[in-house]
């Protein structure tokens, strides 16, 4: 661990909201083994059935909307709060609990559960209520346009500028509950070990692209996390 740190971004998956009771994705008992991938996430399972993605994601809507952060995620707040460098989270859930745990400078790039876009003026209508292929777009008052607003496989990730900016001037890469199996965000830590940055990653076990990580912790990241935090404000306390 370097003296202090200037720029940590911090990549989470689905594993840091697994302490809050969502469930992930590759597990045995993941989304993707109780649903087709191509039915609910991908733009041609929109266009052959927009009924059952919206059922997908409503459903997926009122479970989130009652889950609580958990220990990792407010790790991170605090982290924000008392550590004297730039936090930013680059999230591939869809849910809301970095929000809910009081993290600032949340990206999520994969989309976020409450929220829409109009296929037909582009503009994003933010609700936890249910939407379907009749409800009216808010801002062009056009029906039956709207499209849960989650990157579907083959669509382009959103903040991706940003996103690029983080990872060159990042100092301290750390990847917190994801497979590393999805791209372009498993080769976040490839880009952002190549400028330099110093790269942890708090998973259960190896993942695909472990070899570009300086540091593993294993183990639930609600107790893993925590103590790394600690260490690092402690740390700055004593610069
Ligand atoms: N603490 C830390 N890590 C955990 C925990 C936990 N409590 N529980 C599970 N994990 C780890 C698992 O070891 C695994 O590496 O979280 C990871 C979850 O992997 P996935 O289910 O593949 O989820 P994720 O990596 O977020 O998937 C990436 O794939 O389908 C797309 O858009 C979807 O954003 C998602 C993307």
């Amino acid at each position: 661990m370097a003296e202090s740190y200037r720029n940590i971004v911090i990549l989470t998956g689905a594993g840091i909201s697994a302490e809050s009771g969502l469930a992930t994705f590759r597990s045995s008992n993941g989304l993707w083994n109780n649903h087709r991938v191509e039915d609910v996430a991908s733009v041609e399972g929109f266009e052959r059935n927009p009924e059952l993605v919206h059922d997908f994601y409503n459903n997926l809507k009122t479970e989130i909307q009652t889950a609580r952060p958990n220990a990792a995620h407010l790790a991170i707040t605090r982290l924000q709060r008392e550590y004297p460098a730039a936090v930013s989270v680059i999230t591939q859930n869809v849910d809301t609990l970095h929000e809910k745990a009081g993290s600032k400078e949340v990206w999520h790039i994969h989309g976020q559960i409450n929220q829409a876009v109009c296929l037909n003026c582009s503009r994003i209508m933010e609700s936890w209520s249910d939407v379907t292929t009749e409800t009216a777009c808010p801002h062009c008052s056009v029906s039956g346009m709207m499209k849960p607003n989650i990157v579907f496989f083959g669509e382009n990730l959103l903040y991706m500028d940003k996103v690029d900016r983080l990872l060159a001037e990042c100092d301290l890469f750390i990847s917190i509950g994801t497979s590393g199996v999805v791209y372009p965000a498993a080769a976040f830590v490839q880009i952002a070990k190549a400028h330099g940055a110093e790269t942890w990653e708090f998973t259960l076990e190896p993942t695909s692209n472990n070899y570009y990580f300086d540091h593993h912790i294993y183990g639930p990241a609600g107790k893993t996390f925590p103590p790394f935090v600690d260490s690092l404000i402690k740390e700055a306390e004593t610069r």
